[in-house]
């Protein structure tokens, strides 16, 4: 922790939020919006932003659900699945979609239409090199006899490393990375002879292992998609924000559950941080004495690596200690923070 009480930043995006849709998007940009000056909206709603048409219709419904007079922009990716075309591809493209997801079937919320076999993507990936779409991927291998702890080390053998060798203009994010194989890929990855790439980190896996999840019990609000690893993993990804690197980037992965669907027998995966993430990312900075690095980390490497212009508006937050409120309202219902109920040790002035 350094003698630091506020520090003053170009505005940040969120290169990974969930906003859901209809009666909740107002709640839930709200938060978003306070920090950020864009976000790309993950496109697993039911069913799936798979075209143009949809992503444009879906922006259209997030930015009226801002906040009077605010100028949030939402960054539309479109949902990969094994029957995308070349042609969608660069439909996309010329309606200003930034990127594709790839989630791999099964592998976390609303991915049932996710892609089954790469190989049947192969022409919409030799269109996304082509006209220099990102490919956002989701990285997880699926396979029930892989243990859920190591699902993203054996993507990266299985999926990412050969899908990079094959298609070699391919630019890519690893998204929301979680351990230090992931974290050492990226850092290491020659993007001289194959495509740009670049991580996305969220707060919660720097700032919590997998003990948080089972602290005194069951923790549901612990729980996401990919979850939470040891602490030699949590280590490593500080490590690699911290040092400055421009591969890795923010990339909150708030993903909001109404306070039912997570306090449950089957809960669902996700952690809500949009109320506070820059605090809570402020707060892994400061005690990895690199809050001089937040800047880049937060809004500088993801607008650079999108080849957006960075934003010119500051932000400030300060060294003040508040509570987590326990929830927030999320239309007709709740969500419950991460670590609600408990200490902030920054807040947002403006
Ligand atoms: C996300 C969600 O709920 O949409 N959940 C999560 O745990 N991160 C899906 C995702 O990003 O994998
Ligand atoms: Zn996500």
């Amino acid at each position: 922790m350094s003698a630091v009480n506020t520090i003053e930043i170009c505005q940040p995006d969120d290169w990974h939020l969930h906003v859901r849709d209809g009666e909740v998007l107002p709640d839930l940009i709200a938060h978003t919006a306070k920090q950020f000056a864009r976000a790309i909206i993950m496109p697993n709603l039911k069913p799936p932003v798979t075209t143009a048409e949809l992503a444009l219709a879906y922006k259209q419904r997030i930015l009226a659900a801002r906040p009077a007079g605010n100028l949030f922009e939402p960054l539309m990716v479109l949902y990969l699945t094994d029957n995308t075309t070349a042609e969608q591809v660069k439909n996309a493209k010329d309606a200003g979609v930034v990127g594709f997801k790839l989630y791999p079937a099964g592998a976390t919320t609303n991915s049932d239409a996710g892609v089954t076999d790469l190989a049947k993507c192969a022409s919409a990936l030799q269109a996304m090199e082509a006209c220099g779409m990102p490919l956002l991927v989701h990285g997880e291998v699926t396979h029930a006899d892989v243990d859920v702890f190591d699902r993203e080390a054996v993507f990266i053998d299985q999926v990412l490393e050969p899908l990079r060798k094959k298609h070699a203009g391919l630019k890519i994010v690893f998204e929301h990375i979680t351990t230090k194989q992931a974290a050492q890929y990226v850092r290491d990855a020659d993007t001289q002879r194959y495509g740009a790439i670049g991580a996305t980190i969220t707060p919660q896996h720097m700032l919590y292992n997998r003990n948080a999840i089972f602290t005194g019990g069951v923790r549901p609000h612990y729980y996401c998609l990919p979850i939470l690893k040891r602490e030699e993993h949590r280590l490593a990804l500080v490590d690699v924000a911290a040092s400055g690197n421009s591969r890795f980037f923010l990339g909150t992965d708030s993903a909001p559950h109404a306070k039912g669907t997570k306090e449950n027998a089957c809960g669902c995966a996700g952690c809500y941080t949009a109320w506070h993430a820059m605090p809570l990312y402020a707060e892994v900075f400061d005690a990895a004495n690199a809050l001089d690095r937040l800047e880049g980390f937060a809004s500088h490497f993801g607008a650079d690596f999108y080849g957006l212009s960075r934003n010119t508006a500051k932000l400030v937050l300060k060294r003040e200690q508040q509570i987590i409120p326990e929830e927030f309202p999320m239309g007709s219902s709740t969500v419950v923070p991460l670590r609600a109920g408990e200490m902030l040790s920054w807040t947002i002035v403006g």
